[in-house]
C-alpha cells in the first residue's frame, strides 16, 4: 500500500495496467480515456449538477446508463490500482487513469490535481440523458457541450480523443475503429475527416454510421454522425482544419481542454482542495 496522497505510485500501477494483450486492440486506454470523460460530461452549468467528483457511475442509475455501457470494463481493470491504494477515491481514479492513458499513447501531458471525493449513496447523480448522441448532428453536441460550458473550438478539440480506441457493436451499437493506430494519440482523426470519403452505411442493426474502405491496405474505418458534422458545420470545420494541419496546436489544445473537463463542478481553494464536496466520503486531504 502506498502512502495517502501518493499519485505518482497510482500513475505507475495505471501505466502498468495499461497494455491488455487480450482486449481490443492489447490496450485498455481507450477506455479509460472514456470513462474519464463520462464521468465528467454530465456537468451541468447552470445547476451546478454532474461532473466528476462523486464517481456515481458505481450506482446502476449512472452505471447502469446505456450511454454507459461497455465502462464496466475500464472499472474492472481500475479495481487492482484501487485495492493496492485504497485512500484514493474512485472519482480522482478514474480521472487520472484517462490522463494517465493519454500521456502514455503519446499524446499531451495533462493537468491533473486530485480531492475528489464519492457519494456515499446515489441521492446526488445527474439524470441520464446528459451525454452526446452519436446519431445526431452539430445542433446537439453545441447544446450538449454548451451546457458544460465549450465553445465551439473546445468542441472540436475534445472530439479529437476519437483518435483512440473503437466503437463496439453490443456497447453503442456502432462499429469500428476511426484511425489504423487507435491506441496511440495523435491528429490523425482530424486529418482523416478531411482526406477520405465518408459514406453512409447503415448497419444490420438499424445503426447509421460512415465507413471508409481502403483497397490497397483492405481497412475499414468508421466515423460517427457526430465526427462527420464536425466537418458539415463551418464554424466547427475551421478547427478541424487546423488541428488536421498543426498538430501541436491540437495537443496544446487537447491538454488544456481535458483538464478543464476533468475539472467541471469541483471548487478549489488555494492549496488545490477541493471545498465544495459534501454527501461524500474519502478525498486524499480528509
Ligand atoms: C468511444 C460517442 C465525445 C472519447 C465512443 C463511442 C461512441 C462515442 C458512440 C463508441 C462506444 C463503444 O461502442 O464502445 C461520442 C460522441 C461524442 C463523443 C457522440 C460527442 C461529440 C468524446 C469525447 C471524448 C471521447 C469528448 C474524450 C475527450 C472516446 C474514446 C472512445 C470513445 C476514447 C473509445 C472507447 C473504447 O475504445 O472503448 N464515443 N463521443 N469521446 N469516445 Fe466518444
Amino acid at each position: 500500500m502506498s502512502k495517502q496522497g501518493d499519485f505518482e505510485a497510482v500513475r505507475k500501477d495505471i501505466a502498468a495496467l495499461l497494455k491488455q494483450p487480450g482486449y481490443d486492440d492489447g490496450s485498455a486506454g481507450p477506455v479509460f480515456v472514456r470513462l474519464a470523460w463520462h464521468s465528467a460530461g454530465t456537468y451541468d452549468a447552470e445547476t451546478d449538477t454532474g461532473g466528476s467528483n462523486g464517481a456515481g457511475m458505481r450506482y446502476e442509475a449512472e452505471g447502469g446508463d446505456p450511454a454507459n455501457a461497455g465502462l464496466q470494463h475500464a472499472r474492472a481493470f481500475l479495481e487492482s490500482v484501487k485495492e493496492k491504494h485504497p485512500w484514493i477515491t474512485y472519482a480522482d481514479l478514474w480521472t487520472l487513469a484517462g490522463v494517465v492513458a493519454i500521456k502514455e499513447m503519446g499524446g499531451p501531458t495533462i493537468p491533473w490535481k486530485g480531492g475528489r471525493t464519492d457519494y456515499v449513496d446515489d441521492s446526488k447523480l445527474p439524470p441520464r440523458g446528459r451525454l452526446p448522441d452519436a446519431a445526431q448532428g452539430a445542433d446537439h453536441i453545441r447544446w450538449i457541450f454548451s451546457r458544460m460550458g465549450f465553445n465551439d473550438q473546445e468542441i472540436v478539440a475534445l472530439s479529437g480523443a476519437h483518435n483512440l480506441g473503437r466503437c463496439h457493436s453490443d456497447r453503442s451499437g456502432f462499429e469500428g475503429a476511426w484511425v489504423n493506430s487507435p491506441t496511440r494519440f495523435s491528429n490523425q482523426y482530424f486529418r482523416l475527416l478531411l482526406s477520405l470519403q465518408w459514406r453512409k452505411k447503415i448497419l444490420k442493426n438499424g445503426i447509421v454510421q460512415f465507413m471508409n474502405y481502403d483497397e490497397d491496405t483492405e481497412t475499414e474505418l468508421m466515423m460517427l454522425p457526430t465526427d462527420i458534422s464536425l466537418t458539415t458545420d463551418p464554424s466547427f470545420k475551421k478547427y478541424v482544419e487546423l488541428y488536421a494541419k498543426d498538430k501541436d496546436r491540437f495537443f496544446e489544445d487537447f491538454s488544456k481542454v481535458f483538464d478543464k473537463l476533468m475539472e467541471l463542478g469541483i471548487v478549489r481553494d488555494a492549496s488545490g482542495a477541493v471545498t465544495n464536496a459534501d454527501n461524500v466520503k474519502g478525498g486524499y486531504h480528509s
